[in-house]
């Protein structure tokens, strides 16, 4: 639209007259006169309307998209904040909604529904002002992510989706036919990241996951996106730790920078990145300093169970080490793939480590087998069948650096540093057993 302002340059047009467009957020109207909130992707005015302009108005519903043509004034608010409004000339229907909205989104305190009805209505929800700052915050971590990996010379690539062979191992795939073959949905990126990390050395993208999750928990979803990154010619893993540390530090100040509005919307402030490096702990170690301090003993597990995932970063983490992110190592090999490189220092452990931040795990990693003859036997003792890798294990044959990478869930990290209690509302069109649409 020529001559369109946007609601947040009214601030350097005071006593002009200006046009601005958007969608009629809320109208209250007293007969005599009138106020109608005007919502555009860069926030809200107040457009004072004369009785003519509310009869416009009539029988339409919020959501109407409208222009206001007027001047521009200054408002004294409540708070003692600068406010403006917009003493309307003209108002202009573009496209009236004539339909009662099924779901209200212009309450200042946010929408008044659950979870499954927010999702069921996702096409208006998500234009609540409490929703669209959560995605304004995930465009922010993406950028941030690209801005570090193109920084450090690292190649995008774009990986497929419809694969051959399952990467992760275990059930949690989806097959469907393919021609009347069968074919699999990426649970990640791995194999193609290092196939191409053998190409640039240093390779990362933003790729689609797929997990067939039968059971809906807060933090999992079928469909997901990782931000991926593979790096040859290293000599440890700490050399990942720093790239993955210094990742997260570039997106969350990405979200500092560019969300500061959104983050005054939903009301809450990162977390603590702490001025020191992320603390590192062995995962037998961190389960042993969860007994002592909780008295719960998981000791035995190869695992961390959500619970201790939660206590290490939102407890221990902060108050030892002033942060809420910590990387946790030495991970068994029954826990980790077949393309984890296997300790060897250390029989049945992995070099590897997960990234846990604010609650719970963040990210995967770890360095991977370069040896051929080294994978295929891993393979096997999988229970896999090395000739359906037999693409992927080219690569060891063909000239391998030694190397390692990281996967880490958007959805996920969006969720934590948002302290947002389930990870649906931390995707744009969540996809779980029973939901498949919008
Ligand atoms: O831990 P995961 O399974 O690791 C991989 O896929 C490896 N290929 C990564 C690597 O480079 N070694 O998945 C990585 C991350 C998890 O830490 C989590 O944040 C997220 O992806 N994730 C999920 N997010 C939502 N729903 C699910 N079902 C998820 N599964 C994993
Ligand atoms: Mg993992």
């Amino acid at each position: 639209m020529q001559n369109r302002i946007l609601v947040k340059e009214c601030a350097s047009h005071v006593a002009k007259s200006v046009t601005v467009a958007g969608w009629l957020h809320r109208l209250r109207n007293f007969s005599k006169f009138g106020f109608a909130l005007l919502r555009d992707r860069s926030g809200i005015v107040q457009i004072v309307l004369t009785a003519e302009h509310c009869q416009l108005f009539q029988g339409l519903q919020n959501e109407t998209i409208f222009s206001a043509t007027g001047v521009v004034v200054q408002k004294p608010s409540r708070s003692g904040a600068i406010e403006y409004e917009i003493q309307a000339d003209t108002i202009q229907i573009i496209s009236p909604v004539t339909h009662q909205l099924p779901i209200e989104i212009n309450k200042p305190e946010g929408i008044d529904a659950n979870l499954d009805t927010i999702l069921d209505n996702r096409v208006v929800s998500v234009r609540a002002p409490q929703i669209r700052a959560i995605f304004r915050v995930q465009a922010a971590l993406l950028k941030g992510y690209r801005t570090y990996m193109d920084a450090q010379g690292f190649t995008e690539c774009m990986f497929p989706i419809l694969a051959g062979a399952a990467s992760e191992g275990g059930s949690e795939f989806f097959k469907l036919d393919y021609f009347g073959r069968t074919a699999t949905l990426t649970q990640s990126a791995q194999l193609y990241k290092q196939i191409m990390m053998a190409v640039y050395e240093g390779v990362y993208g933003i790729s689609y996951s797929f997990r067939a999750e039968k059971f809906s928990t807060s933090r999992h979803l079928t469909e997901f996106n990782q931000l991926e990154f593979e790096l040859g010619f290293i000599e440890s893993q700490e050399e990942l730790l720093i790239h993955a540390e210094r990742a997260i530090r570039s997106m969350l100040r990405m979200v500092e920078e560019e969300c500061k509005e959104e983050l005054n919307t939903l009301q809450t402030t990162l977390p603590l990145l702490g001025e020191n490096a992320f603390p590192r702990i062995d995962l037998s170690e961190a389960l042993q300093i969860y007994k002592d301090d909780t008295g719960i003993d998981e000791t035995n597990e190869p695992d961390l169970s959500p619970a201790a995932e939660r206590w290490l970063s939102t407890e221990w983490a902060p108050q030892h080490h002033g942060t809420s992110f910590v990387f946790v190592t030495g991970w068994p090999e029954i826990k980790r793939p077949f393309y984890a490189l296997p300790d060897p220092t250390r029989p049945g452990y992995t070099v590897t480590f997960d990234l846990i931040g604010n609650g719970s795990e963040l990210a995967s990693g770890g360095l991977r087998i370069s040896n051929y003859e080294q994978q295929i036997e891993r393979i096997i003792k999988k229970g896999l069948d090395p000739s359906d890798f037999n693409d992927y294990t080219m690569l060891h044959k063909y000239g391998i650096p030694p190397e390692g990478g990281f996967g880490l869930g958007l959805q996920r990290l969006t969720q934590n540093i948002l302290k947002l209690s389930n990870i649906k509302e931390a995707t744009l069109f969540p996809r779980d057993v029973q939901r498949l649409c919008p």
